[in-house]
């Protein structure tokens, strides 16, 4: 069987998120009525992070445990990897002990080269570029509440960064259109972005014309990890982009706000936007365990419907 990778949401094709987006609903379904399920026993996932996480740690690691299988957790500081172990020597190795790798790291190159070393499936558990197990539970919980994303307009209000690159590349593949605002300096950049279509997002000055009618309005921190070093140039630049009240009111009634969390309320949203009614943040995080379950059976066992 061909090892079928998630390294960036494009690796999927529109027939495929159907079937992940039903699978997620009938996995979540299972785990809210306390029924077993655990189509991955005697499978092993590995995580290896690079960088610091609360969510992506907790939902993959609970989520192998409630699908049956074990986890062993790496980072940079225990194990050789922080030691110059090439990352290729460390894909060899691990792919012959476990089913599957998650790697939260730096560049995306990385991860692409752990893949191409790999034996068994691996996901991209947040690089510098992209962060799609992020937007594949986002799309889960928009799908949830307005039944479906085709068609509907996401404002992007900040950093093009990881999860903006992600928003762009999931616009293409399932078929909606995103405004993105960012400050000048800061704009997407196509290629980084890993854009084939790019009539599928618009660039607006004005923050409040890009959420202007918008179904679901998102934002993320000024500064993403790795990029410390410009947080205070940054926190200039991106002054004026913070999803405020007036921002959501040029979006339409019925808008949804989320963040992917961490937030840093009354820098890029302030917290009666983020503690507000039309926030769904709390579902968005809950939906990473749900979400990448369905993602995990899927590399590992293909399109099962049990
Ligand atoms: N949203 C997200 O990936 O959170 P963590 O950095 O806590 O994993
Ligand atoms: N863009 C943020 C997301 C954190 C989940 C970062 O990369 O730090």
């Amino acid at each position: 069987m061909t090892i079928r990778h998630y390294l960036q949401f494009r690796d999927l094709t529109r027939e495929d998120y159907a079937h992940l987006f039903e699978r997620m609903r009938v996995i979540k379904d299972r785990f809210k009525r306390y029924v077993a399920y655990q189509p991955l026993l005697d499978r092993t996932l590995a995580m290896v992070f690079e960088k610091a996480s609360t969510r992506t740690r907790v939902s993959f690691e609970a989520g192998m445990y409630q699908m049956g299988g074990s986890v062993i957790n790496l980072t940079t500081g225990d194990s050789q990897l922080g030691r110059a172990e090439p990352i290729e020597d460390t894909a060899r190795v691990i792919s012959r002990m476990v089913d599957l790798v998650m790697i939260r790291t730096y560049e995306q190159a990385r991860l692409e080269t752990f893949a191409a070393h790999s034996r068994v499936p691996v996901i991209n558990g947040l690089t510098n570029e992209y962060h799609p197990c992020q937007i594949l539970a986002d799309v889960f919980t928009f799908i949830e509440q307005r039944g479906e994303i085709e068609g509907a307009t996401v404002a992007w209000v900040g950093d093009s960064n990881n999860m903006c690159n992600t928003w762009l590349q999931a616009a293409e593949t399932l078929g909606f259109t995103v405004h993105v605002s960012t400050p000048p300096g800061y704009e997407v950049e196509p290629a980084r972005a890993g854009l084939v279509d790019a009539s599928r997002y618009r660039e607006f000055a004005d923050p409040a014309e890009a959420c202007r009618d918008a179904d679901l309005v998102t934002t993320d921190v000024w500064t993403s990890m790795g990029f410390e070093a410009e947080n205070e140039s940054r926190k200039k630049a991106f002054a004026a982009w913070r999803v405020t009240d007036r921002l959501m009111w040029s979006a339409k009634p019925t808008a949804l706000f989320m963040h992917c969390l961490p937030a840093h309320r009354g820098e890029e949203v302030d917290a009666t936007v983020i503690d507000g009614p039309q926030s769904v943040v709390w579902d968005e995080a809950e939906n990473r365990l749900h979400a990448q379950k369905a993602l995990m059976e899927f590399l590992v066992l293909g399109r099962t419907h049990a």
